[in-house]
């Protein structure tokens, strides 16, 4: 990874809201490379980071989606400054992900926590079979749920329980950071499994 980059991710990891951890960066390019993803959509892309290395390491055509002005305008600033084709799209997920057509073969889903469920039907409808979500830090309460965060440690169960429970998906959880589920979107319609002798 060029040093600038790799500095700019130490300098981000020690932020609010910090860029996604080494093994999860890793993965999905790995995930993005071994699939030749094409289009990749990043919802909740912060300074832009994660979308820049996704770009310069698969050379795939990024959309990322931010709504904090600030952060945009840094995102902004550091695509510019790699030369990266990542189309940023400022604004609330909520209200652009209708606006959006897709297909994306790759998805990262790195937005308020308690949003995912809400995205969730939107983020199914862009990705096409065979296309792979990637969700982090569904796993943030996994060492116990402070009290002030009851709310949302409830939306990511409820999340989590959706997508492992949706036989569209093939869902794997990584330990990695504060954990990632990665779903890959089934290619055939799923089969009941008392049909499936
Ligand atoms: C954890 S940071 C993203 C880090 C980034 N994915 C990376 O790996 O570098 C979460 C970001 O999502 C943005 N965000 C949260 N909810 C959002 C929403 N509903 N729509 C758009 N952006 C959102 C926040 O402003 C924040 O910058």
């Amino acid at each position: 990874m060029d040093a600038r980059l790799a500095a700019y991710r130490a300098a981000a990891r020690e932020g609010r809201d910090p860029t996604c951890c080494a093994e999860t960066l890793a993965l999905l390019i790995a995930t993005a490379r071994e699939m030749g993803a094409r289009e990749i959509l990043e919802i909740g892309a912060g300074e832009g980071l994660t979308s820049i290395a996704l770009f310069s390491e698969t050379g795939a055509k990024v959309t990322a989606i931010e709504r904090d002005k600030e952060r945009a305008a840094t995102a902004r600033a550091r695509i510019a400054e790699f030369g990266a084709d990542v189309r940023l799209l400022e604004g609330e997920a909520g209200e652009l992900l209708p606006r959006l057509t897709g297909p994306y073969d790759l998805i990262f889903l790195d937005a308020a926590k308690v949003q995912y469920r809400r995205f969730y039907p939107e983020v199914k409808r862009l990705l096409p079979p065979g296309g792979v979500l990637f969700s982090d830090d569904v796993l943030l309460f996994r060492a116990g749920v402070p009290k002030k965060r009851k709310m949302l440690a409830q939306h990511l169960a409820e999340f989590l329980g959706t997508l492992t429970g949706d036989m569209d998906f093939s869902t794997k959880i990584y330990p990695y950071g504060d954990g990632v589920a990665v779903s890959k979107k089934r290619k055939n319609d799923h089969i009941p499994p008392h049909f499936a002798e």
